[in-house]
């Protein structure tokens, strides 16, 4: 009997340590190791991003990045061709930024395109050190009238290579005509001294998108950093990486001129608001009359506000009351019809009396936070626990929108109807939506209970 009970104990003791051994570890925010130099610049050009102009049929700008022996590179267009002889390609010259970083001192360029034709697809392609980046196809926006798909994505934020890739593909696979792609803020957690290390995943995360399509992205508060922290001179300051990652309009208001700005694409005018500036650094009244403005001159069918702070949370303990007392009664008055937000990590879509505006939150990366009791009486669908991505097809009258999860299965949908005099009336699409996800964990792997994953 009791060399019974030595081989059962025996038997526990190695399946504990086998258990051990195979524990699931927290993942670092970066695939980088420490010591390890994965993103250095160099002759070569990369992290090459197209933006929209503020007129995106005639227009778009591109940032890159070399190493600092480049200075004014240049930016070769020509319309695309079938020929790999597409002709005398016209060429800008760029403006070269430096920026010292953890991985070296790097020249980020910008290059502004302008005097374009509606609805051509483009050729181009960026200078480095004696060398010349891949062409790239860009197509300017069409016609007012002609369809439209774009893609919105909430906060990528942490381990971008490792976990948001997967999202990137699956919404250039489920929407291979999208032009242009939106990004709610808080593309990079940054603020933990390799804040050039998660940009370099960001861009390897979002492979082809950036260079196929124009990004429009939303500045969040990890975009900016905390100056003289935990002393009374601390302030919000914005990253060194946001102004020169981006070729950006530049038409935001004077108050958040780098962070703020708006384009029109077809029958919608997009406008970029900056929910941290507006919290805290006291320009919320500021952006408040500009948005006015620049929604008051919209001549389009369509309007949405892009931005990272939710005017309603669906975390618990968060609330953004300085949004919602001067900016929200500018949203409503311009009866904007899309709000599209990030921070809060989960998914919720507001249940309004009127149809306009919808307020969607969603969360594309890794880091995953729970929902409030609040947010679950208020907003349908909700989400837990689940990487997402959106997409938004405009057709006339009509404009279908989708919230997929990271394997491509239909979360949300309805559809906003423009009847003209009548107004507009949103329809639910219920149909062929998976059941709403909740987050079954205890605790993430670092024990925290007030997460689900991280
Ligand atoms: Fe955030």
């Amino acid at each position: 009997m009791k060399w019974v009970l030595a081989v059962l104990l025996l038997g526990i003791c190695a399946t504990t340590l086998a258990q051990d051994a195979t524990a699931r570890q927290p993942e670092p925010n970066t695939r980088v190791p420490q010591g390890v130099v994965r993103y250095a610049p160099s002759g070569f050009p990369d992290r090459i991003v197209a933006s929209p102009a503020q007129d995106a049929a005639t227009g778009f700008s591109v940032a890159w990045r070399t190493d600092a022996r480049v200075s004014a590179p240049s930016l070769e267009i020509v319309v695309a061709g079938d020929s790999p002889d597409m002709g005398e390609p016209r060429s800008i010259k760029a403006t070269s930024t430096p920026l010292k970083t953890e991985n070296g001192e790097a020249h980020h360029h910008r290059a502004d395109i302008t005097g374009l034709q509606p609805d051509t697809l483009y050729a181009w392609r960026v200078q480095g050190d004696r060398t010349w980046s891949a062409w790239h196809h860009t197509r300017t926006a069409a016609v007012v009238t002609a369809p439209l798909t774009l893609l919105y994505f909430g906060d990528t934020q942490n381990k971008n290579v490792s976990l948001t890739t997967r999202v990137v593909r699956e919404a250039m696979r489920a929407a291979p005509e999208a032009r242009l792609a939106l990004f709610a803020g808080d593309l990079v957690s940054g603020g933990d001294g390799e804040d050039d290390n998660e940009w370099g995943e960001w861009f390897e995360a979002n492979e082809v998108l950036p260079t196929s399509l124009v990004v429009a992205p939303a500045p969040g508060n990890h975009e900016y950093f905390e100056e003289f922290e935990d002393t009374p001179q601390e302030r919000r300051v914005l990253g060194a990486h946001w102004p020169v990652t981006f070729a950006l309009p530049g038409n935001g208001v004077a108050q958040a001129k780098r962070t703020t700005y708006w384009f029109d694409y077809q029958d919608v005018r997009v406008v970029v608001i900056d929910g941290t500036s507006a919290l805290d650094l006291g320009t919320a009244k500021a952006q408040a009359a500009w948005l006015d403005d620049v929604l008051a001159g919209n001549p389009h069918r369509w309007s949405i506000v892009l931005t990272h702070q939710p005017f309603f949370s669906p975390r618990e303990g968060r609330d953004n009351v300085l949004l919602r007392q001067h900016l929200l009664p500018v949203i409503r008055k311009r009866k904007v019809d899309l709000v599209l937000q990030g921070h809060d990590h989960v998914y919720g879509r507001l249940k309004n009396e009127a149809p306009t505006p919808v307020f969607v939150v969603s969360v594309t990366g890794a880091k995953q936070y729970r929902l409030s009791d609040e947010a679950r009486k208020t907003m349908r669908p909700v989400a837990e626990d689940t990487q997402l991505f959106q997409v938004l097809r405009f057709d006339g009258p009509r404009l279908r929108y989708e919230a997929r999860t990271a394997t491509g299965r239909l979360y949300d949908a309805f559809e906003l109807v423009d009847s003209g005099t009548a107004g507009k009336h949103l329809v639910e699409h219920a149909e062929g939506r998976i059941e709403e996800r909740t987050c079954r964990r205890a605790e993430t792997l670092k024990g925290r209970a007030d997460r689900c994953w991280e």
